[in-house]
């Protein structure tokens, strides 16, 4: 039988509410304030999760801390998207038994990506009974009903249930940034990628509506932050299964369109439905900046077609044509993965091309990780550890090169940046294109959009001084 989307009604959501009550009146009536710490693996989808998480733990009555010493409750929000990821979370879970022997009254709770895999969830179950509560990304909103539980009955909870997923509005939120804010417009992935476990633990796709997401922006805005990112795993598919006639153009216009002194970004697009609309819309609109991050995994046509990635590297290359025609200042960031099952030498010298003839600003390349249930993992795979290595050293090496060239051409430029913290003696701040740029200056200025003239760089940054 085929799942559907669970929208949370309100009476669920005040139910949730309920639960916080319960939990505030726990703690005060005991005279403690209870304190949380949440740390999160992985994307920015779960970095946005873990803002509601706060937002929760917030509700119930928890201030925050940044260690796991002493803490009241530990929330790991985990990621599964290579299996160096996982084996970080089972490190750092064995860990805890050590803080809550110190800490008896700690409750540790796990969620995120990992506990969509129902290995993972029965290997906790089994082997780390000093959890006390694992969910799925699909149970997020229930939160405060599983913290209730375990406190009240000091029994483990597992709400790992596999569903399509769920939508629920207006769970609270405790962001960490005071200037950039993300912004989830959907969740889950239709798109089965043969090497990504993300459609198996997030479920399908299903959009939000444009006026929740409208009005959570114009309320950031109003709030003061100056950088909104849209999140969704495959962007593009935005608003298909509303049917509103609103696809994710349309979507970014609107918010572009919006009041106010803010920067709009957007995570991630595929290259197989990236619309032209798309890239005109960037185009049109100054609050959008003109970045694009455009993955294409592989520069070789039979490895694409076994990643089921449906696009081909031509296809690829005149979107990216059409981008850069457009705007000639685009900055375009990719991601990549080298040693898939059966790439070749030659193959990879495909990926080196289209490396060379794009130039990326910036590339994000990850080696070929097997994930249990995804259909790569049974794929044979005959290259060496050693081999993939290599080939993953020459690709890093060939694009710091390009970084490093690309950032040269910065220098005697006068970039506008938005200034958002402090680095040692230096002020850090982000070009519309994502490049981090460093500068002497005061505090004061952090939150503020400023001219910076740039002076000199690294492979990583550029340098530069403040012109008024
Ligand atoms: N939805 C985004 C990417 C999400 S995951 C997209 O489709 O572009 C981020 C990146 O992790 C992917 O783009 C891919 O390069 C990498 N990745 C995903 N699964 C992987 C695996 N099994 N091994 C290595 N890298 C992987
Ligand atoms: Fe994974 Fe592909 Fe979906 Fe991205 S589009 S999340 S790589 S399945
Ligand atoms: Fe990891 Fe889940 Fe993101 S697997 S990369 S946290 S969607």
């Amino acid at each position: 039988m085929e799942k559907k989307t669970t929208v949370i009604s309100p009476e669920q959501k005040r139910r949730q509410e309920g639960f916080c009550g319960e939990i505030r009146e726990y703690w005060q009536a005991q005279g403690i304030t209870p304190i949380a710490f949440v740390d999160t693996y992985g994307c920015q989808q779960n970095e946005a999760d873990s803002e509601r998480i706060r937002g929760m733990l917030d509700a119930c009555g928890y201030g925050m801390t940044d260690t796991e010493e002493g803490a009241d409750i530990i929330v790991l929000n985990t990621c599964a998207i290579r299996e160096h990821a996982e084996q970080r979370v089972f490190g750092n879970v064995g860990a805890l038994t050590h803080t809550k022997r110190r800490h008896p009254r700690q409750k540790i709770f796990l969620c995120g990506c990992m506990m969509g895999q129902p290995s993972v969830s029965d290997r906790i179950k089994h082997s780390y009974p000093h959890v006390d509560g694992v969910f799925s990304t699909h149970h997020l909103w229930q939160f405060p009903e599983l913290l209730w539980r375990v406190l009240k009955t000091g029994k483990r909870v597992f709400s790992v249930e596999d569903e399509a997923g769920s939508i629920c509005e207006g769970i609270p939120v405790v962001r960490t940034n005071p200037l950039k804010a993300w912004v989830s417009v959907m969740y889950g992935c239709n798109n089965f990628c043969s090497y990504c476990i993300v459609p198996y633990v997030r479920g399908r796709e299903r959009s939000r509506l444009p006026e929740d997401i409208l009005s959570e922006c114009k309320e950031l805005i109003a709030q003061g932050y100056k950088e909104i990112t849209l999140l969704g795993q495959n962007v593009n598919s935005y608003g298909k299964d509303l049917d509103l006639g609103v696809d994710f153009a349309d979507l970014m216009a609107s918010v572009a369109q919006l009041e106010g002194q803010f920067r709009l970004r957007f995570m991630t697009s595929h290259p197989k439905d990236a619309s032209k609309k798309l890239f005109d819309t960037i185009a049109k609109y100054p609050k959008i900046c003109k970045q694009f991050h455009l993955p294409f995994q592989s520069g070789n046509d039979r490895v694409l077609k076994e990643m089921n990635r449906r696009y081909t590297s031509a296809q690829y290359l005149e979107l990216v044509e059409y981008g850069r025609k457009l705007m000639p200042d685009l900055i375009l960031t990719s991601d990549v993965i080298v040693g898939f099952p059966g790439e070749t030498e030659e193959e990879f010298n495909d990926t080196l091309k289209l490396i060379e003839k794009v130039r990326y600003d910036a590339l994000f390349t990850f080696i070929f990780s097997p994930r249990g249930g995804t259909p790569a993992a049974s794929m044979p795979d005959p290259a060496t550890k050693a081999e993939k290595n290599a080939r993953f050293d020459r690709l890093v090496t060939l694009q710091n090169q390009i970084s490093e060239e690309k950032h040269r051409a910065y220098i005697g430029s006068v970039q506008r940046v938005l200034v958002d913290g402090r680095d040692g003696d230096l002020l850090t701040s982000r070009t519309d294109g994502g490049r981090l740029v460093r500068f002497m200056g005061e505090d004061a200025l952090i939150g503020s959009f400023i001219d910076v003239k740039i002076a000199d760089c690294t492979t990583w940054s550029l340098f530069g001084e403040r012109v008024d």
